[in-house]
């Protein structure tokens, strides 16, 4: 039979989920998942001096401010109801040493951004980060001794950073080295020492990653020597995951978070159908790296892209969303 021949009442079809997608208006009406600007957080780099803003060459759109610019930026990110930030001190390496010394030092680099953000917008969520590769010459996240990271030593040196960060006003401390035991030992010394209140947002489970080169140019922080694949994740696994996330929630952590997240939403679904406790997930330097790159050479389309990314992730089920991207997404999403 000619398809022009089809009579209109020959037609059965009981479904026509086309319907729902119409018009704009009933599309906003039936869409399952929404962002907003109050699921991102901007993760920001610090480094020392005054009034300096030094482009990081692999992040297009990110840069390296000194303390007065954060506040700054913290401001404008507040102001677009971005209710969080994640802090990464650079040091020159001259300030760097085998364990992490200039970590623990109360008027330290990110000690002293935390003190001027809280001063600036107290409101503001501020997270540090817990890890010794920013402040360690050997550019591990944990104590490299005979070539070997040592997990029990690492875990004195980063209850201690967290202690002095918490010190310094930190809201949450954020441990990102995946040494074992580490939840636990952040949530003792910070309760021992006072501070019952601070929150630890675990990165649960990190992966070895292609994706983290942009963000290593930008603290100078690239392992010396090796990589990091003995204490990070291996991106082949997906059960483990879930082992080192109810490990975290059992030491303590009050958020868990799942890292990178494009080549891992399987990951992030899993653990948020596991947990109970909020779940965050970061979009990190490489997948911004990524986009910007695609846009910058004209094959893709930057915006739609980039929220077409972050909706996936809050798709995947992370309430909580790290994303250098966060304050050109705010842009959009309040237009
Ligand atoms: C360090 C840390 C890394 C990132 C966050 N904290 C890098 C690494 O593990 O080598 C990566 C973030 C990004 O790539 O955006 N502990």
């Amino acid at each position: 039979m000619k398809p022009s021949s089809r009579k209109k009442k020959d037609l059965v079809i009981t479904e026509r989920p086309r319907r729902n997608r119409r018009t704009s208006s009933i599309r906003s009406l039936v869409r399952e998942t929404r962002l907003s600007p109050e699921n991102l957080i901007l993760p920001l780099f610090v480094v020392p001096g005054k009034n300096v803003q030094n482009p990081v060459d692999s992040m297009p759109g990110v840069f390296r401010f000194s303390r007065d610019r954060i506040v700054q930026e913290a401001r404008r990110a507040f102001r677009l109801g971005i209710p969080g930030l994640a802090l990464f001190p650079a040091l020159p390496d001259s300030m760097k040493d085998k364990r992490a010394g200039e970590a623990l030092n109360p008027k330290g680099l990110l000690q002293e951004t935390v003190r001027a953000l809280k001063d600036a917008c107290p409101e503001m969520t501020v997270i540090t980060d817990v890890a010794m590769d920013p402040y360690s010459s050997d550019g591990h996240d944990g104590l490299v001794r005979g070539g070997k990271i040592v997990n029990d030593e690492t875990l004195d040196i980063l209850a201690a950073m967290a202690v002095s960060q918490a010190r310094a006003g930190a809201d949450f401390v954020a441990p990102s080295d995946m040494m074992d035991g580490r939840v636990g030992a952040l949530r003792r010394a910070l309760d021992s020492a006072g501070h019952t209140d601070t929150g630890i947002l675990a990165y649960s489970a990190k992966y070895a990653s292609a994706f983290y080169g942009p963000f290593r140019d930008a603290l100078d922080s690239a392992p010396r020597t090796g990589d990091k694949k003995t204490y990070q994740m291996d991106p082949a696994n997906s059960r483990e995951a879930l082992r080192e996330v109810q490990l975290d929630i059992q030491e303590g952590a009050d958020i868990v978070m799942v890292k990178p997240a494009l080549a891992y939403l399987d990951v992030i679904a899993r653990v948020r159908a596991a947990v109970k406790v909020p779940v965050a997930a970061y979009q990190v330097s490489g997948e911004y790296a990524m986009l910007k790159a695609a846009a910058q050479k004209g094959w893709v389309r930057e915006e739609d892209a980039l929220m077409e990314t972050l909706l996936s992730i809050r798709r995947a089920g992370a309430g909580i969303i790290l994303t250098y991207a966060a304050l050109q997404a705010a842009e959009i999403l309040r237009r």
